[in-house]
């Protein structure tokens, strides 16, 4: 394979997989706005490689100026991670986020069209498949209605590039992601903070590092053993990994679309997490039980059967080890 292009490749899931990508030999071409990342991402993917890649400061909605990416470089294959992904956010900022996910990928597609690059690999999420009871929950499951912009804008992103691929030589995979966590071992990349989290882990860090005063588990009279929602928390490189086996296999699928669900295909409890982020960190957090939060899906986790099966791809890395490299990262980001 030649060159791949990771757009939003500085970002907390594409710099983990343009890391996997460098290690694997792959060249790799990144374009990344900064809007949710920083330049010095770039090095760190350096020291982490020891290879350089080429960079590009662009944003996928300037349809020019990513033409002249795909000019420049002879690119085989693209993953397409450059998006807002602050559900919260969304609902305040429907607009941007429809402009940034939905014409950034229209965008996108201008180029790998005119260009005729076939392989592409889209980041989406569990979100498509809204409020279930059925965990584990597989790709048949209906897509529902989403209770974000954002989800929406996963949704739209899905069906744009099945209606792309249905009537080009395209070869599309979508990554239904579960709840991507964790750092790299190095702790020289990981999540970027972005104003006040909305996810558990990011939460629970810097509740850890004092920079919140207390985390609030929302709700404990759910329908679960211990009464607090149920996700699948999937670590960042096992993540990264399956980006690796999907641009590896879309040349040779033999449909023009297909969709993955990428977790671990174990549900753990908030609970579960919080407890096991103070044992393996041999701190204790400061928690309490809250109201519930209007929003959350009561638990969700995925079976990653068709992964393991098509893509060849398979997680490795355990809750305990989730938890060890999210507060390495923290503390990292403290220096
Ligand atoms: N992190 C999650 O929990 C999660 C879950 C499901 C799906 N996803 C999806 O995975 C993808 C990556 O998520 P992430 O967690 O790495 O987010 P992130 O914000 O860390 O990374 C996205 C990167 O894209 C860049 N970017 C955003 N808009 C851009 C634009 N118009 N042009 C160029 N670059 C742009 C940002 O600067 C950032 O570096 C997103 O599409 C997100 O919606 C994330």
């Amino acid at each position: 394979m030649g060159k791949i292009l990771v757009t939003g490749g500085l970002g907390y899931i594409g710099s983990h997989t343009t890391v996997e990508l460098l290690q694997l030999g792959y060249e790799v071409v990144v374009v990344d706005n900064l809007t949710n990342t920083t330049l010095d991402v770039q090095d760190r993917i350096l020291q982490i490689t020891g290879k350089s890649f080429a960079f590009y400061q662009v944003d996928v909605c300037d349809t020019d100026q990513l033409m002249t990416v795909f000019e420049k470089e002879s690119i085989s294959g693209v993953i397409h991670f450059a998006a807002y992904k602050a559900v919260g956010e969304s609902v305040e900022k429907p607009v941007e986020y429809y402009h940034n996910n939905v014409s950034g990928l229209i965008s996108l597609l201008s180029c790998t069209k005119k260009h005729n690059v076939h392989s592409i690999v889209f980041s989406s999420s569990c979100t498509v498949y809204g409020d279930t009871k059925l965990s584990p929950i597989t790709e048949e499951h209906p897509i529902v209605e989403a209770i974000s912009p954002y989800g929406t804008t996963k949704i739209i992103g899905e069906q744009i590039l099945k209606d792309y691929a249905n009537f080009s030589e395209a070869r599309v995979v979508c990554l239904r992601y579960f709840n991507p966590v964790g750092a790299h071992s190095s702790a020289l990349i990981g999540e970027l903070p972005l104003g006040v989290p909305s996810n558990l882990i990011p939460y629970v860090t810097q509740t850890a590092a004092g920079i919140r005063e207390k985390l609030t588990i929302f709700g404990n009279d759910y329908n679960t053993p211990d009464g607090t929602n149920i996700r699948d928390f999937i670590h960042v490189v096992d993540l990264a990994q399956a980006h690796v086996k999907a641009i590896e296999y879309s040349p040779n699928m033999n449909m023009s679309f297909d969709v993955f669900n990428l977790g671990t295909g174990k549900g753990h409890s908030v609970t579960e997490v919080v407890e096991a982020f103070e044992r393996v960190n041999n701190l204790k957090l400061n928690y309490a039980y809250g109201e519930r939060r209007a929003g959350d899906v009561e638990q969700i986790w995925a079976d990653a059967t068709k992964a393991k099966k098509l893509l060849g791809w398979k997680t490795t890395i355990e809750l305990d080890e989730m938890m060890r490299s999210s507060w390495a990262w923290q503390k990292q980001l403290a220096n």
